[in-house]
């Protein structure tokens, strides 16, 4: 085993900081190098602008230093060679990114567990992990090749750590401890939905905070005000199933090809149907639901009901075997399930625009993010009730809404550049460490008026939220006491 070189003063550490090539590019301001051992500071342009911040740590040793991680804001040129690797385990997609701190995508790789899921009829935990076992590998060594880049290059790496299923969480998080802690690599762990969340900003560079922000996947449904990274305050959730999961039980219950994801498949098979053929009603409408959750459990049922009074069997009769009839009943039955989910978001939209104006009159964005965010519908409806709400709705192109290994790392650059980030694993971390998962964790504060029977909000409760954390740990830097 290596010898372990000794750690260097802080006033070495400074020094050799301010002597490091991207360093003296810059006009250094501020730099500290606290008592544990952390650099952080403030990059600076001859005019004064603020490029960027510096994070190293006394703990790499001190011939390293030249490598140690600046991470500068988008405009700023001097950091082409910053890169984030971010790996993605949470649910049925093993996905891998490499990205610059200037949002350039340089590689990316993913395995899709969609014929799993096709088979199984959703994700099966133990089976989702192994596969996600099997892939990791060569996911990563995938991204890493297609963006020509080795593990030594890197300067950091973010991992989703929650919430979603602990065995496949686990997976990702092994993997990228073990090159985190090869090539001392500083570590960012990532909130799932926050990462959904802010993978717009890598593509459209105008997305600025506050903005409204409304998620859609499998297993969440999240209405935020992002005020910052790390800081959210929810104004509604689902009080039992999420829209994608909708999606995908109407799928299967229509008999569509689940390989190619029941969302894809039923928005596909809904062009072919009349929206207004079935009359489901919306969703928590009236005066008992003066709040932005969601609820599509009750949808779920009504449109059961509708597939069994036809006598559709999915199961015994795939819709490719279907005669044209029995395929423009199940059409409509698609459209009209749809026009519906569609309405619910609306709905809960447009009340979490009013009450996102009470705390930040200035929010001019409403990005809609998360896999349901690929669907056409969900896009051009909440488009035009953002236009009418005088918003612009942004959404990150389709491929970068379903899960993938991009946010992540984009999520890990947006961590950084704010110093908030791991020391690496030490060297004589045991293999069998227990890592830190959070397969439950809550995202943002709950505004009060949101305070509601949401069952998910209690179930997300067993780790404090990511905004709690985040306030949590800079009260501590700056010596003020942590609040609950
Ligand atoms: O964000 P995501 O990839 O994974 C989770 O974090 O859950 O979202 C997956 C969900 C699935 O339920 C899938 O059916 C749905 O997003 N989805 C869609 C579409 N594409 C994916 N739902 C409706 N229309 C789509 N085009
Ligand atoms: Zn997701």
């Amino acid at each position: 085993m290596a010898a372990r070189m000794p750690c260097p003063s802080p006033a070495l550490l400074l020094t050799r900081l301010l002597r490091s090539r991207v360093v003296r590019h810059h006009h250094p301001a501020a730099i500290r190098v606290k008592k544990n051992g952390l650099a952080t500071g403030i990059l600076t342009c001859a005019a004064g602008r603020r490029r960027g911040n510096v994070l190293s740590s006394t703990k790499f040793p001190p011939r390293t230093i030249r490598c140690c991680s600046i991470v500068s804001s988008p405009r700023c040129r001097s950091t082409e060679d910053v890169l984030v690797l971010g790996i993605e385990t949470s649910c049925d997609d093993t996905g891998a990114a490499v990205v610059t701190t200037d949002g350039r995508i340089l590689g990316e790789a993913i395995a899709s567990q969609a014929e799993l899921l096709g088979q199984w009829g959703g994700v099966v935990p133990k089976l989702a992990s192994e596969e996600h076992r099997k892939f990791i590998d060569k996911v990563v060594a995938d991204a890493l090749q297609n963006a020509g880049v080795q593990e030594s290059d890197l300067s950091a790496v973010a991992v989703t750590i929650g919430p979603g299923l602990s065995l496949c969480l686990h997976v990702g998080v092994k993997k990228a401890r073990n090159i985190a802690k090869a090539h001392r690599l500083p570590m960012v762990g990532v909130h799932h939905m926050e990462a959904h969340a802010l993978v717009v900003r890598l593509i459209e560079k105008h997305v600025e905070f506050p903005f409204i922000v409304l998620l859609v996947s499998g297993g969440h449904n999240l209405l935020l005000l992002a005020q910052n990274v790390g800081q959210y305050v929810q104004l509604g959730t689902t009080v039992d199933d999420a829209i994608g999961e909708a999606y995908d039980k109407t799928a299967r219950l229509l008999g569509l090809d689940m390989k190619k994801g029941g969302g894809p498949a039923l928005e596909e098979l809904a062009r072919e149907g009349d929206p207004k053929a079935i009359k489901f009603s919306v969703p928590m409408r009236g005066p008992r639901y003066l709040n932005c959750n969601f609820s599509y459990a009750g949808l779920k049922n009504q449109v059961r009901m509708a597939i069994e009074a036809r006598n559709i069997d999915g199961d015994e009769v795939p819709l490719s075997v279907a005669t044209a009839e029995d395929r423009q009943i199940r059409a409509d039955i698609a459209a009209s399930f749809q026009r519906v989910a569609v309405q619910h978001l609306e709905d809960k939209c447009r009340r979490a625009v009013e009450w996102a104006r009470r705390l930040a009159p200035s929010v001019t964005s409403l990005v809609v993010s998360g896999g349901v965010a690929s669907n056409h519908t969900v896009r051009s409806r909440l488009g035009a009730l953002a236009s009418e709400l005088d918003l612009q709705l942004v959404c990150p192109p389709p491929r970068l809404c379903t899960d993938n290994g991009v946010m992540v790392a984009w999520a890990g650059v947006e961590h950084l550049r704010l110093g908030m980030f791991e020391e690496p694993p030490d060297q004589d971390e045991p293999d069998d460490v227990r890592v830190d998962l959070r397969p439950r964790w809550q995202l943002g504060e709950i505004y009060e008026e949101g305070q509601s029977e949401a069952r998910s909000l209690k179930r997300m409760g067993h780790h404090q939220s990511l905004t709690a954390q985040v306030r949590n740990r800079s009260s501590e830097a700056e010596g003020r006491p942590a609040s609950q």
